[in-house]
């Protein structure tokens, strides 16, 4: 704040800070226990899978997507690094590249990990969301990401032992993925008093996926849950009402929504429980970002985000959240704050890379992974995360 401030009084054109989170220094381990990253998901994975689909209807291509960390934007929903690229940096491997950008360019580093997460994606099959009336943003499903990774295999690997050994070796980050079927199935009409049915289904859907990569050779699962979507800025706005009794009063957020993401969560973590009973040989970990994050509405001082950066995002088309569905972040006239460390909400839907440092700290170093992870894998050289939170003010300005 301190800081912030004094850089802003010297009326900088943008504002760089630096922002160290500390990782418990881990002695006389090297390296990491894990020789690559396969992630699947949605927008809050996704690292530029979309660039290759249908970029034109996606809003994450545009400045100042990606300005804190990369400098231009990715086609990750976020103004840095996401969680996948935190976790893979503190397990001492690269960025997992986008799966489709392995088909346009030869890319290095195929066996340290491969992302194959596409923004919008849903875990149930597109033709669900057409029978209710939906537009889904993509059909590159769950199952359809799992494809995308068997045709992959075939360049990795031939013989199965060959296969077993890369595979067993590998994280599997699944997820998070499901927040993108219940916000389809919620805007379409679809009651939450009907919705313990379709989390059912949403689930079902998921074990049915680890299942085949645990068939495949997968030993290492990691299962995000979903986040608290009764604390985005686009509930907040979608859903805001006159009754204060909807909004938790300790938070502001919206109670039901949050209810919704608990049931998906306790759903997913009794079905990971049975998955793992009957699967001894693998180890399945559940990422519990709902609780990671709910700490920044509770406790927002804590870490470096101030009351108004938990339900306003940084960057949106105006109102009481500073969300607007009609004007997105990076849209002509968006308003964008000043230091997105400060906020946990970079776009209204999104988080910023902050906040995704904050919950992947709490994951690997922090309580909230069941069983927890060992930090033995944790490479010796990345014993923190190092966050360059920069806004180009000028952007503002156009
Ligand atoms: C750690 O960093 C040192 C020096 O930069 C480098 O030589 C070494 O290979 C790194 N180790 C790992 C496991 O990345
Ligand atoms: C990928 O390659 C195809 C065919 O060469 C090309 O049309 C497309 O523009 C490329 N996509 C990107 C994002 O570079
Ligand atoms: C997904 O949509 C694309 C474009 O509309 C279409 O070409 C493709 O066949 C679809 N794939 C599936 C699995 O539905
Ligand atoms: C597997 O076999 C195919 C076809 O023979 C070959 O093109 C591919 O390079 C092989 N992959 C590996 C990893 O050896
Ligand atoms: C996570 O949140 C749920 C729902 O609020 C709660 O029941 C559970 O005890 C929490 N778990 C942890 C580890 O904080
Ligand atoms: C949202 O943006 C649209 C398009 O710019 C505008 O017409 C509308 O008034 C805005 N809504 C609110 C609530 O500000
Ligand atoms: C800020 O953004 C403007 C307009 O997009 C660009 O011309 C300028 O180079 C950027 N400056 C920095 C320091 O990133």
């Amino acid at each position: 704040m301190g800081l912030s401030s004094s850089l802003l009084s010297l009326k900088l054109p943008f504002i760089r800070l630096l922002l160290l989170l500390l990782i418990a220094t881990i002695r006389g381990v090297a390296g990491g226990c894990y020789t690559s990253i396969y992630s699947f998901g949605d927008s809050y994975v996704d690292s530029g899978n979309m660039q290759y689909l249908d970029a034109d209807v996606f809003g994450c291509y545009v400045p100042p997507f990606g300005e804190s960390y990369f400098h231009l934007p990715t086609g990750r929903c976020s103004n840095g690094r996401l969680i996948v690229d935190l976790t893979a940096e503190l397990f001492g491997l690269p960025l997992p590249q986008p799966y489709l950008k392995t088909w346009n360019e030869s890319v290095v580093n195929v066996q340290e990990g491969i992302n194959f997460a596409v923004s919008g994606a849903t875990v149930l099959d597109a033709s669900f969301f057409e029978d209710i009336g939906s537009v889904v943003l993509t059909n590159v499903t769950l199952r359809y990401q799992l494809n995308w990774f068997k045709d992959f295999l075939v360049s990795l690997c031939n013989k199965s032992s060959e296969c077993n050994k890369i595979i067993g070796s590998s994280i599997f980050l699944v997820g998070e993925m499901g927040g993108d079927d219940y916000n389809y199935m919620l805007f379409s009409g679809i009651s939450l008093e009907d919705m313990p049915a379709y989390v059912a289904l949403v689930v079902k859907a998921m074990a049915t996926a680890i299942n085949e990569l645990i068939d495949l050779g997968a030993v290492n699962l990691l299962v995000p849950g979903i986040l608290p979507i009764g604390c985005t800025p686009s509930y907040l706005t979608k859903y805001e009402t006159e009754d204060t009794e909807e909004y938790d009063p300790e938070t502001g957020c919206l109670i039901k929504y949050n209810k919704l993401a608990e049931y998906h969560n306790e759903q997913l973590q009794k079905e990971l429980h049975s998955i793992q009973a009957l699967n001894p040989q693998t180890n399945i970990v559940y990422a519990d970002y709902y609780n990671a994050s709910m700490g920044f509405f509770r406790s927002p001082a804590q870490y470096g985000f101030t009351r108004e950066g938990t339900l306003k995002s940084c960057c949106g088309g105006g109102g009481p959240y500073n969300y607007n569905a009609s004007l997105g972040c990076g849209q002509p006239s968006t308003i964008l704050c000043d230091d997105p460390s400060q906020y946990v909400s970079w776009d209204g839907v999104h988080l910023t890379e902050a906040a995704y440092a904050w919950i992947t700290v709490g994951l690997l170093q922090g309580p909230y992974t069941t069983p927890r992870l060992s930090t033995l894998c944790i490479s010796e050289n990345a014993t923190k995360i190092q966050m360059t939170t920069h806004v180009n003010k000028s952007f503002s300005e156009h």
